[in-house]
This record gives structure tokens, C-alpha cells and sequence, in this order.
């Protein structure tokens, strides 16, 4: 890596990056006042939940230092990419995207381009886009997003590329501003980085060790979320279900325990979480799922693989039996509990059997939905070293063996919603159609309904279904409830 530092990042340190984003400020409004002209910025997120929230950030940064949001790259004065590193679709589509914006450049020199998340923890992407694409002004990585102010306004007066990518595990960063448009939905971050080193998988090596938020940071901002409009929150990290492991004992508190905090908050209506990792749940998050009234019944549970013998390659901890035990307990605690998973398809040495297994999985939990990857090789894990890495062709046979499967489950169970009443959070118009409106349930399947408008945004309601699709329901208003 570029430079190596011992972090501590204290709150102060952020708030010294207001000082950077008043000068740009000052910068961009000068600007305006002689030519009328305001300068944009883009941003494209790549991969998870985790990393949108991160863009939320840097765009609520920019939106500060005076930055309006340009409708498309080739008019940005600032581009962003925020990337991921889990898979390499997403990277390869990073670098086209990186070719492409050199022509741009090249007409508009004064154009700064700035890639930033996963991928850039990793040395040898850093020293090929130092290579080929030496038209990015600014890269920044995973554990130092709160100087992006900094960053950027040392970009200005320079026309070398500036690398500032820390290979250490931030302490947590709390205060930093969030874009947070005050929609009734906000993802919320409980903790980050992962501990658990699954062979494929690159995030522990980009996100950085496991570490906790503080329960009361985390109350403190959903009270404010909620204060200003949020109706929902989602709770973030990799692996929420070890969360608090890292905390002082005076802080220490369950994930279980810290739904059952979240739950008592006034005016919030419903709490999500994920992603959760089987070896992890306990008994008493599945009962704070049964027993809290603002828990949606619904478990993102991602099983990848339904072969014990894999899941031991995978170093997952976890047995077939194991993970189907869990699945029933939810069953029969938590009534109309949805199911949805994370199956990876053409690990090394998989072989027909073991994706059997994984059929049967799907078979046997009948989930609402699953998202089916195809493995990717991913430089610097195990798995990449392993004998037995599968052709292609086979993988993408195997994975739509397995997706003819999950579709067919997931419609069946849409099915099951027919001349039902489901509750909705009313998000908004459907995109498709100016008069139909549009939420989601507790189980999390969207919802599209006539009989309402605009002013139903945040309420919930219940929706009677007259017509479940595969991906989605439909019906019509029955009765505003709040
Ligand atoms: N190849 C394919 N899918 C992967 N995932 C993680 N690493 C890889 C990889 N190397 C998937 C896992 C994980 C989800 C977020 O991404 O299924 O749960
Ligand atoms: Fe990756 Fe496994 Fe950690 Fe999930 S739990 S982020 S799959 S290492």
C-alpha cells in the first residue's frame, strides 16, 4: 500500500475536515457569484449495502462544500466510484468505465475523477490504475473516507494522481455527515469490517477487522433519523450477529439485546437487519425477531452452499443440518417469517452432489428470495489457490440449475399472497406507472397497489393482493392503519 499509519480517528479529526469543506465551499460559491455556474458531481456505488451508505457520505460531503448532482459523467466536474471488490464483474466494469471517462477527460481536463471503496485495498489494482489509467486524480480507500475534503482540495492545484489508501483498521468513525435525503427508509451501520475469512471471500482483507459502534451512537442516530422523517432503518454490518464482541465490557450488549433497545424507539415503525452468518445467531435473536413488534419477519440468512463438505472448504462453520435447524426454529418461533439467502454457485471442487445439496436447501427453506453468485476468483484468498477450480461453462450450467429452482420458489410463494392482506410501508409511485403506488411488506416483497396517492409516503397501510407475480404483488388499498 501507498502508506502505512497507525489510525485513531477521533471525532475531532473529522470535524477538522469541516475546515476543507468550508474552502471548497467558499471556492465553488465564488465561482458562482462571477459566472452563474455551479459545479456537479457524480457518483456511481458499486456492491453492497455498506458501500452505498459510504457514497451517502461522500455525496452529502460534496453536497456541503457547494456541489450540485450532475444528471451524467460527461457533464461531472466530479466523478466518483465507490467499488467493490467481491467479485470481478464489478471490478472489470470499473476499469471499462475508467477507458471511457479518458476521452472525457481529455476535452475537459479540469475534470476530476476519484475512485475510492474496496477494490483500491488492494495493491495491485492500485498499481494497474497507476499504470493504465493515469488520467484519475484521486484514489482513497476503505478506512479513510472521512478525509475525502482533504483529498479533494489537494487534488486541485496538482495534476499528479494522489494515492491515499491505509491498510490498518480505522478505530469507528462517528459524526460523519450523512447524505441522509430524509426518506422514510436509512440504512444504519452497527458495525464493520469481518473476522471471519470465508476463503472466497476479499472483505476481510479490504474492510479490515471486526469492530462495533457504540449501542448509545447507534440509538442516538436512528432517534434523529426518526426525528426527521425515517420510518424504517436497516441495520448494517457483515456479520451482525457477533456484534459487540468489540466493545468495552461497560458497552457490551448482545445484537439481540441491541434490536430489543432499537425497538423502543418512538415513531420508528419497522427495523431490518442483515447480513447475518449462520454460525453466529443465537436463539435470542430469533426470539427478539418474534417478540418485537417493529422486527420485520424476515431473516437474510446466506447459506452459500448446501454441502457440509463445501461449507467446510468455505470455512463456514456450519453443517447442512445445522443451518436447516436454524431455519426451523425461525419457522416455528416467528409465524410468516420470510427467508432469503446469499447461494454461491461453482466453488473449487464442487461437484454435482454438493449442488444437489444446495437445491435441497432452497427445497427444504422455500425462500422468499436468494441471490445466486457465481464464484469468482479473487486474488489473495485461499480458494483461489484451490485445486478443482470449475470451467466456466459448467458454473454458469450449475448456477442456472439452481436458479430455475429458487425462481420457481420464489413465485410459489408469492402465490401463496393471493386475496390476501399484507401490510405496506408506502415508499412512493411505482416507477412504471404514475397511478400505482408502491411499498414493501414486513417480509420484504414489493408491493404495488391502486386506490392510493402521494399522500399516503410514509404511512402503513394494508394491501389486499388480487394478482402476485414472481418478483413482485399487486392489489388494491384497503385501509390506512398510521
Ligand atoms: N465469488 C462470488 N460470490 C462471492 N461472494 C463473496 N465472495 C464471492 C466470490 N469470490 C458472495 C457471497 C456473499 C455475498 C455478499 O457475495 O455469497 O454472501
Ligand atoms: Fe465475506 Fe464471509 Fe465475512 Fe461475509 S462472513 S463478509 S462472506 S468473509
Amino acid at each position: 500500500m501507498s502508506e502505512r499509519k497507525q489510525v485513531e480517528i477521533s471525532k475531532d479529526k473529522i470535524m477538522e475536515q469541516e475546515k476543507y469543506i468550508e474552502q471548497i465551499h467558499r471556492m465553488n460559491e465564488d465561482l458562482f457569484n462571477r459566472t452563474g455556474k455551479r459545479k456537479s458531481c457524480i457518483c456511481s456505488t458499486f456492491g453492497c449495502q455498506m458501500n452505498e451508505h459510504d457514497s451517502e457520505m461522500l455525496m452529502s460531503m460534496l453536497e456541503a462544500m457547494g456541489y450540485s448532482r450532475a444528471l451524467s459523467e460527461d457533464n461531472a466536474d466530479i466523478v466518483i466510484y465507490n467499488t467493490c471488490a467481491v467479485r470481478e464483474n464489478a471490478e472489470l466494469k470499473v476499469y471499462g468505465n475508467l477507458g471511457h471517462l479518458k476521452n472525457i477527460k481529455k476535452q475537459r481536463p479540469d475534470m476530476k475523477i476519484v475512485v475510492c471503496g474496496c477494490m483500491m485495498q488492494q495493491a495491485h489494482v492500485v498499481e494497474e490504475i497507476q499504470k493504465k489509467h493515469r488520467h484519475v486524480d484521486l484514489i482513497f480507500g476503505t478506512h479513510n473516507l472521512y478525509k475525502f475534503p482533504e483529498l479533494l482540495l489537494s487534488t486541485f492545484d496538482k495534476d499528479k494522481m494522489l494515492v491515499d489508501v491505509w491498510d490498518v483498521d480505522g478505530e469507528v468513525v462517528e459524526g460523519l455527515r450523512s447524505n441522509r435525503k430524509f426518506e422514510i427508509k436509512s440504512f444504519v451501520n452497527i458495525m464493520y469490517g469481518c473476522n471471519n475469512f470465508c476463503t472466497y471471500c476479499i472483505v476481510p482483507y479490504t474492510r479490515g477487522r471486526e469492530r462495533s459502534r457504540r449501542p448509545i451512537e447507534i440509538i442516538d442516530e436512528i432517534k434523529d433519523l426518526v426525528a426527521n422523517g425515517v420510518k424504517e432503518v436497516t441495520l448494517l454490518g457483515q456479520n451482525v450477529n457477533s456484534y459487540g464482541k468489540t466493545l468495552d465490557e461497560k458497552d457490551r450488549i448482545t445484537f439481540a439485546e441491541l434490536l430489543r433497545e432499537v425497538n423502543k424507539i418512538e415513531g420508528l415503525e419497522r427495523i431490518r437487519f442483515m447480513s447475518s452468518h449462520p454460525k453466529d445467531i443465537s436463539d435470542e435473536v430469533i426470539y427478539a425477531i418474534r417478540d418485537c413488534d417493529k422486527v420485520c419477519e424476515f431473516l437474510h440468512l446466506p447459506f452459500q452452499a448446501g454441502s457440509t463438505s463445501l461449507l467446510k472448504k468455505m470455512n463456514r462453520h456450519y453443517t447442512k443440518e445445522d443451518y436447516l435447524r436454524i431455519i426451523e426454529k425461525a419457522k416455528v418461533e416467528v409465524p410468516n417469517i420470510a427467508f432469503s439467502s446469499d447461494i454461491m454457485i461453482g466453488f473449487p471442487g464442487e461437484t454435482e452432489a454438493d449442488v444437489d445439496d444446495t437445491i435441497d436447501v432452497c427445497e427444504k427453506v422455500r425462500y422468499d428470495s436468494a441471490f445466486t453468485f457465481i464464484y469468482s476468483k479473487r486474488r489473495g484468498t485461499p480458494a483461489a489457490k484451490m485445486e478443482n477450480q470449475i470451467p466456466e461453462e459448467l458454473k454458469h450450467q450449475r448456477f442456472n440449475r439452481v436458479l430455475e429452482v429458487v425462481n420457481r420458489i420464489s413465485g410459489e410463494k408469492n402465490q401463496e399472497f393471493m386475496g390476501k392482506i399484507t401490510e405496506v410501508l408506502v415508499e412512493g409511485k411505482s416507477k412504471k406507472n404514475e397511478n400505482i403506488m408502491t411499498g414493501k411488506n414486513r417480509q420484504n416483497k414489493t408491493v404495488n397497489f391502486t386506490g392510493g396517492d402521494e399522500s399516503l409516503v410514509g404511512k402503513i397501510i394494508n394491501v389486499r393482493i388480487d394478482d402476485p407475480k414472481s418478483f413482485s404483488l399487486n392489489g388494491k388499498l384497503v385501509e390506512v392503519i398510521r
